[in-house]
């Protein structure tokens, strides 16, 4: 089966999910990397482990249709069974989410449906939350607002960073998103009337 990541940085998720493929753990092949920033640290990762990494740089096009349009045109020149949202910081427009809908997952760093949007780690500390976590889920037209499938839960500990609770769910995250992953391809895991079904049985 073969995936397409996109991401906007760093790609830490990207490297666990390469790992998760070439230990044999997930019986896939990440065909493409694409980024809306040149400077993503993940695009020199996947170059460096062989696997065509490209960006497109959305000040060259016109609105976000006309880019979303060739980021649809380039992922599907790479075949995908599922695209893969791996921290890609850019608002999809609605043409891309419908291509692409039962197809692709995001990963998001809260216990959705809370904190949507950016800076989650900063609300959940400046909200005395006691615990946070980070939720896959399947892309739907509302902004980290689709069907949930996965979660992971930790809890916050007093007088920790902002950077240190972002270490710690990232750490999480690195073993979530590849089970997700997972289901999918084995064909467990659906997206039917708006809600996430695993193995038929709604989650
Ligand atoms: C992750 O925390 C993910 O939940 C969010 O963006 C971050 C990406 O991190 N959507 P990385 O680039 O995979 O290290």
């Amino acid at each position: 089966k073969k995936l397409v990541i996109l991401i906007s940085g760093t790609g830490s998720n990207l490297q666990a999910i390469l790992h998760a493929c070439r230990s044999g753990q997930l019986a896939a092949e990440i065909t493409a990397v694409v980024s809306n920033k040149a400077s993503a640290g993940g695009l020199d990762y996947a170059r460096e482990a062989g696997i065509p990494a490209l960006s497109l740089d959305p000040a060259a096009f016109s609105d976000r249709q006309q880019f979303d349009r060739q980021l649809m045109a380039e992922i599907d020149n790479f075949h995908p069974d599922l695209v893969v949202l791996a921290g890609y910081m850019r608002i999809l427009s609605p043409e891309f989410v419908a291509r692409y809908t039962g197809r692709m997952l995001n990963i998001h760093p809260s216990l959705l449906p809370a904190y949507p949007g950016l800076h989650t780690h900063r609300q959940v500390l400046e909200n005395g939350d006691r615990e946070h976590g980070s939720s896959v889920h399947f892309v739907t037209e509302e902004l980290d607002g689709g069907p949930v499938i996965l979660q992971s839960r930790l809890p916050v500990f007093p007088g920790e960073t902002e950077q240190q609770l972002q270490a710690r769910v990232k750490a999480e995250e690195h073993s979530l998103y590849p089970q997700a992953i997972r289901w999918f391809l084995e064909g467990r895991l659906a997206l039917r009337n708006h809600q996430a079904w695993l193995d038929n049985i709604p989650l």
